[in-house]
């Protein structure tokens, strides 16, 4: 497989673990916790969904409160107090195991690395201090830029100019399979990070390559 020297990994789910903030204070929001977690991250994504494509913009941490009012609500309300905790663990996810250490070997022969996110620029910059991977990467690339969210097209061509290569010569990973597809539609060699062993979709455009975690990126490239 050709070694790539261009790598644009998304943040949330693919970087750092998002249901790292439930879990931590799993005991205080009770057995649903997961459910809340699940629901949380799945109407986060859904309002970014509805805000690109009616053609408006946001900040993702509004949308966070929003979807975690929502997921909250959903399981029928937490203690006080817990909301304000859940939105303060979301700046300082944990990130996966595996990041660092990948990152640090692609960076060792080279490569150039950055982020690709829907997140707002001061939530990924918390995340990456307080995932320990200052100056890790080159460049922190956020939705910002182009005034809309994932999956608009002009997001993924973003990388394009940060990088100064053609996509072409791009290897964009994330553990988002709707997200891959916009990757791969833009041009990007698309990884999918298959972290929760979901099954296969969008059939139009497979992934280049599948992965369990990001591990196998070091060795293969
Ligand atoms: C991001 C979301 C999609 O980081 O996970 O862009």
């Amino acid at each position: 497989m050709a070694r790539y020297g261009y790598f644009a990994f998304d943040a949330y789910g693919t970087l750092f673990d998002v249901h790292s903030a439930a879990s931590k204070y799993a005991a205080e929001i009770g057995p649903n916790w997961e459910r809340l977690s699940q629901v949380w991250r799945a109407k986060h994504l859904e309002y970014t969904w509805i805000w690109a494509g009616t053609g408006r913009h946001t900040t993702f941490w509004q949308l966070a409160g929003d979807s975690l009012d929502f997921a909250i609500a959903s399981v029928g309300g937490v203690p006080t107090g817990v909301r304000d905790k859940l939105m303060a663990a979301y700046r300082t996810l944990d990130a996966y195991p595996e990041v660092a250490g990948v990152l640090g070997q692609l960076k060792a022969r080279g490569a150039k690395l950055a982020i690709l996110t829907n997140g707002d620029p001061d939530m990924i910059a918390d995340a990456v201090r307080s995932a320990r991977l200052d100056g890790v990467f080159d460049h922190l690339i956020t939705v910002h830029e182009a005034g809309i969210f994932k999956p608009h097209r002009q997001v993924y061509d973003l990388v394009a100019g940060h990088f100064g290569v053609a996509l072409r010569d791009v290897s964009f990973q994330s553990s988002n399979r709707w997200d891959v597809t916009a990757g791969k539609v833009a041009g990007m060699r698309a990884v999918w990070v298959n972290r929760s062993g979901a099954p296969a979709e969008y059939p139009d455009t497979p992934p280049d390559l599948v992965v369990r975690d990001l591990a196998p990126l070091a060795v293969e490239g």
